[in-house]
């Protein structure tokens, strides 16, 4: 998709389709749609009046009528933004997905729409042109690459086109002059911002079989304007890396630990490493999960690509004068006759020992070592892992939001925040002493799966934090929940999220509504 901005005004503008925002439970129309509403025969004022309206405005509600050659537009949609006093940045980049969804339903290939007074009212026009294209990008985007594939030329699980539907052109109108540039400005953030979480959620919905650590390590190694250092086993091994080695030793595909970072021209302000877990394929090793468990378990690299899809978004926008790393630990999770064995005991990094009671609580296995490695390398000031660590996680939030837990509250707040402006949600769960009793192992010096039923996250987080640096400032997301979603939000489309990436980015370049 691309995105046009024109001076102009909206009723006057040709095109296909013309997206027109209307507030729920107001009747008064601002001035560009006045004008549309004037063309039209008063019909969308009269519609708002009515007393059982066919079209009532709500959140993302659309409404498609033809204008039979009175507007020079083929078609109007009236586009729901919910009531005023909801409408913030979730709500207008739901709206925006939601007209884009219309949109595609219609096989359009372009569409005219203003940034409407209401959300300019609330919030910097950059914002909102930042938010429109993040709603009109993330609300196109569907996972198609495997389908149709005689038109689907591209079959490598390069980052393709989602097929024939596809809007190819958002023209913005704007009557004033003076707001042009910086629509431009927030357009192409927004625009990358969802491009990039729609490269995340990709390679979260293509299967296990394409993506393997080796395609994350070449995706990761083709990022222009990155360092890329990538560690293979015997490196792995060499480096004492015992956790990690042990859980990708029971599988034919090759792990790698990959190292991504971004330098900022000058001097940075601070470091700030990221950790994701890529774990491309998660059975539970020998401790085998259950068929119905098993299915999704592609997605256990969600993580891992949120983390690459975040600095590929950085190198690409620039202007940031953080140093941001990228430690991306992957391989898969499989039994076989090399494979762990419950009750196998193993030397961390960091020197811990581990007993390894059930191997499919994976994740923190290879985290800990690339925590450890993390640390040694680069000192961040702050470190932050993403990891769909726990199916606990999914039973105590829902889908709804990750499970957030850490040493520093700035961070954690931090992080929410940015969360909240992304429209990601992240919930804080406790690391309390007490859950100390969880890591307690009579053979070694922690246990990696010792709570049966009891504040499963947190003993995740718990065990993560043996291996951070007690005054380092350290966040953990679960985004067990998240990362994947059965349900159909207008800009999270149903399968991978993508979850993660917009809180990163948000929170690295301090962007708010
Ligand atoms: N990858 C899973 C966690 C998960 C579950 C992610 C559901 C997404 C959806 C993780 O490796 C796992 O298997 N965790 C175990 C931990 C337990 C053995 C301590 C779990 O949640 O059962
Ligand atoms: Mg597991
Ligand atoms: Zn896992």
């Amino acid at each position: 998709m691309r995105f046009e901005v024109i001076s102009g005004q909206l009723a006057q503008v040709s095109g296909e389709v013309l997206v027109l925002g209307l507030l729920q439970g107001t009747q008064s129309l601002e001035a560009s749609a006045q004008a549309v509403d004037a063309a039209l025969g008063n019909y969308i004022s009269q519609c708002l009046k009515a007393e059982n309206p066919v079209f009532k405005a709500k959140l993302g509600e659309t409404l498609t009528l033809p204008t039979y050659g009175k507007l020079p537009a083929g078609h109007v949609v009236l586009l729901g933004l919910g009531k005023a006093e909801d409408l913030k940045a979730t709500q207008w980049r739901r709206a925006v997905a939601a007209a884009v969804r219309t949109c595609k339903k219609l096989k359009v290939k372009q569409l005219t729409m203003g940034l409407p007074e209401p959300v300019v009212q609330g919030m910097e026009v950059q914002a909102a042109s930042r938010l429109l294209a993040e709603g009109a990008v993330l609300g196109q985007y569907d996972f198609t690459l495997r389908k149709n594939l005689k038109k689907n030329s591209d079959e490598n699980g390069e980052l393709a086109s989602n097929g024939a539907a596809d809007l190819e052109v958002l023209t913005v109108v704007e009557p004033q002059p003076d707001r042009l540039e910086a629509i431009q400005q927030g357009l192409r953030v927004g625009q990358l911002v969802a491009e990039h979480t729609n490269l995340a959620r990709h390679w979260v919905n293509d299967s296990a079989n394409y993506v393997t650590p080796a395609f994350l390590k070449q995706q990761a190694e083709s990022i222009p304007g990155l360092q890329c250092e990538v560690l293979d086993f015997e490196r792995i091994k060499a480096l004492g890396m015992g956790a990690f080695q042990l859980v990708a030793q029971g599988s034919e595909q090759p792990p790698y630990l990959i190292h991504l970072c971004y330098k900022p021209s000058g001097a940075p302000t601070k470091k700030v490493a990221l950790v994701g877990k890529g774990i491309t394929f998660d059975s539970g090793g020998l401790s085998l999960k259950p068929a119905a468990s098993m299915e999704l378990m592609k997605m256990d690299m969600a993580g891992a690509a949120a983390v690459i899809a975040t600095l590929k978004a950085v190198a690409v926008l620039k202007d940031l004068n953080i140093e941001v790393h990228g430690f991306i630990p992957t391989c898969e999770n499989m039994p076989s006759g090399n494979a762990s064995k419950p009750g196998d005991i193993v030397t961390a990094m960091n020197g811990k020992t581990i007993e390894v009671n059930n191997t499919d609580a994976e994740g923190r296995l290879i985290l800990c070592d690339a925590l450890t490695y993390a640390q040694q390398q680069v000192d961040p000031d702050e470190l932050v892992d993403l990891a769909t660590l726990t199916g606990a996680c999914v039973v105590a939030l829902g889908k709804v939001a990750a499970g957030i837990m850490g040493s520093n509250d700035s961070l954690i707040q931090g992080l929410r925040a940015a969360g909240e402006q992304a429209g990601e949600k992240l919930w804080e769960l406790p690391l309390y002493e007490e859950y100390r009793a969880f890591l307690k192992s009579d053979v070694a010096d922690l246990i990696n799966s010792g709570a049966k039923g009891q504040a499963g996250s947190s003993a995740g987080g718990m065990f993560l934090q043996e291996f951070v640096d007690k005054k380092r400032a350290w966040a953990h997301l679960d985004i067990a929940g998240p990362a994947w979603t059965t349900s159909d939000v207008a800009e999270v489309p149903k399968g991978g999220t993508g979850f993660g990436v917009r809180t990163l980015l948000y929170y690295l370049y301090g962007w708010t509504a």
